[in-house]
């Protein structure tokens, strides 16, 4: 694939991770309209790259993402609808649709201010790690606004209604530790390491199975809104399909490694994918 460069934001490639960088570091990462074009642009290729396994998003310099840009996105588009409206399209499009729906794992790697409308994208992807030093915050009510575009929506996804209600009514500040302990992100760990910790994430997933990782991602986020005679009757259908499209055919080898030929323990390991098939 050729390489995808930007006004805003790089595309780095490494050993099957693929790097997005928002890269304004002298606005602390704000999304611009161009910034949001930028990224819905990059994941859309992206998604059928062969040489992204992970895609891991973080922010250059010492910011994750200070939300929207006030001034590029707010007032720069006010009385100008054609423009307001593609810029609206443009951030629902790559920090919900494109990203909560990317075929591979996705990682957010929160190095440092995540605020507002950045919990979108951090949300969106399925794992997140963060700097113990990062700072949060829902900041929206602290210069007169709500949690608007989808973060509200968002934010009751993955926190508890105290803690929702909490940060978005005092608009306080929390660290990365706090944001663990509240289940925002899945680990917290020292600026210095989180670089290393988050690449070996990344490295654990390619270990799996691709297909059966993407189903099972789509196929968690996809239960919550369903009943359990839907999600039964939906999960039967994404295990046949799985059986259909995986292109491994893990779950025959898996089988056949753990059962016939005793080679390892599903409870505590993956089955052995490069074997050739007996
Ligand atoms: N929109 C537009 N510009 C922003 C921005 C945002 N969300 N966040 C930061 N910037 C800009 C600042 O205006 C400043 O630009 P300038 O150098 O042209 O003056 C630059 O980024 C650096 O910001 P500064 O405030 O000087 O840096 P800091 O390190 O002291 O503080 C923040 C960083 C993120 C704490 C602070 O900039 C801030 O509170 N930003 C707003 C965050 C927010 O509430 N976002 C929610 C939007 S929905």
């Amino acid at each position: 694939m050729q390489a995808l460069t930007y006004e805003t934001i790089k595309i780095e490639k490494e050993d099957g991770i693929t790097w997005l960088i928002l890269n304004r570091p002298e606005k602390r990462n704000a999304m611009s309209p161009q910034l949001h074009a930028d990224c819905n642009d990059a994941l859309f290729h992206l998604a059928t790259d062969p040489e992204t396994k992970v895609l891991i998003l973080t922010g250059a310099g010492d910011a994750y993402c200070a939300g929207q840009d006030l001034k590029l996105f707010f007032r720069g588009t006010e009385g100008k609808p054609r423009e307001r409206f593609e810029a609206s399209e443009n951030s629902h499009s790559w920090r919900w649709q494109r990203l909560s729906r990317f075929p591979k794992p996705t990682i957010a790697m929160v190095n440092g201010f995540c605020f507002g409308g950045g919990f979108v994208h951090m949300i969106a992807c399925d794992l997140a790690m963060a700097a113990e030093e990062a700072t949060f915050g829902l900041s929206e009510v602290n210069w007169g606004i709500i949690p608007g575009g989808s973060v509200s929506w968002n934010v009751v996804d993955v926190l508890n209604m105290r803690n929702a209600m909490w940060y978005a009514m005092t608009g306080d500040p929390f660290d990365g530790k706090m944001a663990a302990q509240i289940g925002l992100v899945n680990r917290a760990v020292p600026l210095e390491k989180l670089r290393e910790e988050t690449v070996e994430l990344a490295k654990k997933l390619m270990t799996k199975n691709p297909m059966a990782l993407r189903y099972t991602k789509e196929a968690i986020r996809a239960v919550r809104g369903m009943n359990e005679a839907q999600a039964s009757d939906y999960l039967a259908s994404k295990t046949d399909a799985l059986r259909y499209r995986d292109p491994e055919k893990g779950r025959e080898t898996a089988l056949a490694q753990f059962v016939d030929e005793k080679l390892y323990r599903p409870g505590l390991e993956g089955y052995l994918r490069d074997k050739p098939k007996t």
